[in-house]
Parts: structure tokens; sequence; C-alpha cells
């Protein structure tokens, strides 16, 4: 999935790594027993929550599948008592910027020359309030 969704992958043993970790932090998206989707973070100086990896299989993508993911680690992250999430994504990459500012995150700062490539990455944080759905659900 890695290497099919990103043009620079995270090695294997670094998401590895993440999962053996921080398995709290790791959720996939399932489809007739086929994973199709994943999101990965860890949690930073004990209180912040990096969202560390998402992606969708781009045959799957659309479906509100990442949208799912994201309030899936949100919620992992409040359930440790964490009060903000935060990530980056690369300036050019107009489809998870999207993503990022519909569920509630804004643009904190840009990292130069992030990427292998030269590009820059914003960086992206959202208070962890409580949880919307759950209230609505009341
Ligand atoms: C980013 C990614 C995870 C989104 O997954 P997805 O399942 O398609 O996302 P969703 O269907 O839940 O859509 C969520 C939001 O993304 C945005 N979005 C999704 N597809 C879009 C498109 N084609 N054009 C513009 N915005 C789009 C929208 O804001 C959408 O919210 P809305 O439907 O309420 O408007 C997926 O495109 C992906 O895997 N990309 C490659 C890997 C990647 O770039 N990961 C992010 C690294 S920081």
């Amino acid at each position: 999935m890695e290497v099919r969704c990103f043009e620079y992958p995270y090695p294997a043993r670094l998401l590895f790594a993440f999962i053996v970790l921080f398995p709290e932090y790791y959720f996939v998206a399932e489809c007739n027993d086929t994973v199709v989707g994943y999101v990965i973070g860890f949690v930073e100086r004990g209180e912040v929550g990096h969202i560390a990896s998402i992606a969708v299989l781009p045959e799957y993508r659309g479906r509100g599948l990442g949208k799912k993911l994201l309030g899936a680690i949100e919620d992992a992250f409040r359930k440790k008592g964490l009060r903000e999430a935060v990530l980056e994504v690369s300036v050019k990459n107009k489809i998870a910027i999207n993503l990022y500012l519909s569920s509630g995150y804004r643009i904190v700062g840009r990292m130069k020359n992030y990427y292998p490539d030269g590009s820059d990455a914003f960086i992206m944080r959202k208070t962890l309030g409580e949880n919307k759905i759950k209230e609505e659900n009341k």
C-alpha cells in the first residue's frame, strides 16, 4: 500500500517499528477481508498525537474512508487524554490538505525542503475537543 500510495514511501522497517511501539494508534480499513487503507501515528513528548501516515488505495478513494481513518486515530488520541493532533503534508498534496482542512486542521507552519525532491511540507494541527459524533449520538 505504502509503495502504491506515496511517491516517497516510508521504509517497511519504520512502519513496522511504529506498529510495534504504538499499536493503539494503528488502524486499517478493510473491504472484503482486504486491507484498503491505513493510518498510523505516535505520541510526541507525551502530549501531542502525531499522525505519521494515512493512505487509501486509489480504487477505494472518495468514499469517506480517509475521513473515517482520521476520525479513528483522533478518537484513540482523545482516549489517551491527548488534546492536540499534528501532521505534515506536502504543500503540493491538495487532496490531503482538503481532507485535513475539512476535518478541522489548520496550517500552522511550513518546513522547507522536507521531501527528497526539495519540496516543502505544511505543518497542520487540530485541537482535539469532545468527539462530535459521540455528542450527536447522545
Ligand atoms: C488523502 C487520502 C488518504 C484521502 O482518502 P479518501 O478515502 O479518498 O478520503 P475521503 O473520501 O474520506 O475524503 C475526505 C476529504 O478529502 C478531500 N478529497 C477527497 N478526494 C478529493 C478529490 N478528488 N479532490 C479534492 N478533495 C478531495 C475532501 O475534502 C474530502 O472531504 P469531503 O468529501 O467531505 O469533501 C487519499 O487520497 C490517499 O491515500 N492519498 C495518497 C496518500 C496521501 O497523500 N496521504 C496523505 C499524506 S499526508
